[in-house]
């Protein structure tokens, strides 16, 4: 049977109280084992796939390498098609193949200068990226499998609408509190628990300091 969308694996490192950033927007749970880990995983995957906050925080390059392999496809959610000609994202498009997913509502200013770079540009949805739609031109694409990398409000996006296959999450020694530090999964939430999965845990691994819990949907 041809799946309908690609397959999709949700991976984020979590503070032991469920924080993927401070209060400031500092990201760096992870450690170098854990780098290498989810590095190897990104050279199994067709796409990595992130929100626009995520790339204006933390100016990531979304490549592989800490482990050998090819890097994936970027995909990056950004409905009024803002990011920066000065992110490592769009600095290095030339070389990895690079989607910028916007909405119609997108100002034809901000495409022009996109326009400019070896970008795919790729338009859904009225005022934010159509996910359901933008994922089926991901598929005729060929791309099966897509490494979901957050941040909160994207994951939120992607779980409250059953898109999210597997959870690979690695909970760093830290306990970092502040209601106002971004948490694994934002958005509105469930109301009840049973209006939400329950996941089947699939493996654990122990690495070090650390545990990396790995759940399907
Ligand atoms: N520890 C980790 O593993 C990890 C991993 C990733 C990120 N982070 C952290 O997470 C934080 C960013 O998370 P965030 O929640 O603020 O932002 P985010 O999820 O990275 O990006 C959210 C943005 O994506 C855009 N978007 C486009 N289409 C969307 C759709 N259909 N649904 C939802 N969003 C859509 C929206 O902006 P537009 O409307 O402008 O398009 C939205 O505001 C950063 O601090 C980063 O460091 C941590």
């Amino acid at each position: 049977m041809v799946a309908s969308r690609p397959h999709i694996i949700l991976s984020a490192a979590v503070s032991l109280d469920g924080k993927i950033a401070t209060k400031n927007r500092d990201s760096a749970l992870s450690s170098g084992q854990d780098r290498i880990r989810f590095h190897k995983l990104r050279a199994k995957v067709d796409a990595i796939l992130v929100g626009i906050n995520t790339v204006k925080i933390d100016d990531p390059l979304l490549t592989v390498r800490y482990a050998k392999g090819k890097n994936p496809i970027r995909v990056i959610l950004d409905s009024s098609g803002t990011i920066s000609p000065k992110s490592k994202i769009i600095k290095t498009c030339n070389a990895i193949p690079t989607i910028i997913a916007v909405s119609k509502k997108a100002p034809k200013k901000n495409l022009a200068l996109l326009a400019k770079y070896p970008l795919q540009i790729v338009v859904s949805g009225q005022n934010k990226v159509d996910t359901k739609k933008l994922l089926r031109i991901l598929q005729k694409q060929n791309i099966k499998t897509i490494l979901l990398e957050g941040g909160g409000t994207l994951n939120w996006e992607f779980i409250h609408k059953g898109l999210v296959d597997e959870l690979i999450v690695t909970i760093a020694p830290y306990v970092v509190g502040g209601k106002d530090a971004t948490t694994l999964v934002e958005g509105s939430g469930f109301s009840k628990i049973t209006t939400s999965s329950k996941l089947k845990l699939r493996n654990i691994i122990r690495q070090k300091n650390e545990v990396v819990l790995h759940y399907y949907i």
